[in-house]
């Protein structure tokens, strides 16, 4: 019997793969069967982790429109077209925690670092479905283009639960993140059923936060914990599985119903 939610032999390109995430998805994708590309910026260790699961990996800055054709011609070469794409790349808390900029007070805050932020998680967003998109289009019967928002693109944070941390949710985040959940509906809208188009929108992911941070986040959460990295793998297979062949256009918010209150 062939499994319920099956995505062996479907060329996937996962954008962002070596960050909290990204590594978890990646594994699963390559472990399920998925004929698999990973890409992520210079700085990180994409090569030698697409060797490590039998994956073929690729530099890309989705900042870059010329950086993303590369990347998108390189599928194309590679795997002469693609089923999925997973725009998984972000400029993120974790990410810009080294920055201490980036989470000056709003008052203060740095136009280049909001640039920045926008650039990467929604201009980059943007350039990845484009130029992704036309190649599904061209070589695809069944694509499915899976944006990843953030639960902050959907509420606002409650700011206390950041007091006495050395990081804090910031705004050009939030902006970008609810960005990507309009152009998810605005694309699923435009390709019909030629690509569906859906956003997975994670909560809080336990990533070895301090005990006052987890509880203080935890207290916002009707399930009382953060997730952990391995409970968003379901929907993001799912949603490139033939499984979820009726379904375009939304947004599935995985937050132990933080947004519910
Ligand atoms: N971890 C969480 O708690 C959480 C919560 C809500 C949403 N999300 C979203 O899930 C996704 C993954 O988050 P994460 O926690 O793994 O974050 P992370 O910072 O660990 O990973 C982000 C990835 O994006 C890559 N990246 C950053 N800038 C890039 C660029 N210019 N070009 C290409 N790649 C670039 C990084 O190298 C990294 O692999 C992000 O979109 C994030 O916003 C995460």
């Amino acid at each position: 019997m062939s499994e319920i939610v099956d995505i062996s032999g479907k060329r996937i390109l996962l954008v962002g793969a070596t960050g909290v995430l990204g590594r978890v998805y990646a594994s699963a994708l390559a472990k399920k069967g998925a004929n698999l590309i990973i890409a992520d910026k210079e700085q990180t260790d994409v090569l030698s982790f697409a060797q490590k699961i039998d994956a073929l990996g690729v530099i890309v800055d989705v900042s870059s429109e010329k950086s993303v054709i590369d990347c998108i011609n390189y599928c194309s070469e590679k795997l002469g077209g693609l089923d999925g794409v997973i725009n998984n790349a972000a400029a993120t808390t974790e990410g810009l925690m080294e920055s201490g900029q980036s989470f000056a007070e709003f008052e203060e805050y740095p136009l280049e670092v909001w640039e920045k932020t926008v650039n990467i998680n929604l201009t980059g967003t943007f350039l990845v479905a484009r130029e992704a998109g036309r190649l599904m289009k061209s070589t695809s019967t069944s694509a499915s283009l899976v944006n990843i928002s953030s639960i902050y693109g959907v509420v606002g944070p409650d700011h206390r639960i950041y007091e006495g941390q050395s990081f804090k949710s910031f705004p050009g985040y939030s902006a970008s993140k609810s960005g990507v959940i309009g152009l998810t509906k605005w694309l699923a809208t435009w390709w019909g059923g030629t690509i569906r188009v859906n956003c997975v929108t994670p909560g809080g992911v336990f990533n070895d936060h301090n005990d006052q941070f987890v509880k203080a986040y935890s207290s916002r959460v009707p399930m009382e914990r953060m997730a952990d990295r391995e409970e968003l793998v379901g929907i993001v297979l799912y949603l490139l599985s033939d499984s979820s062949s009726y379904v375009t256009g939304q947004n599935f918010i995985i937050d132990g119903g933080l947004t519910a209150w």
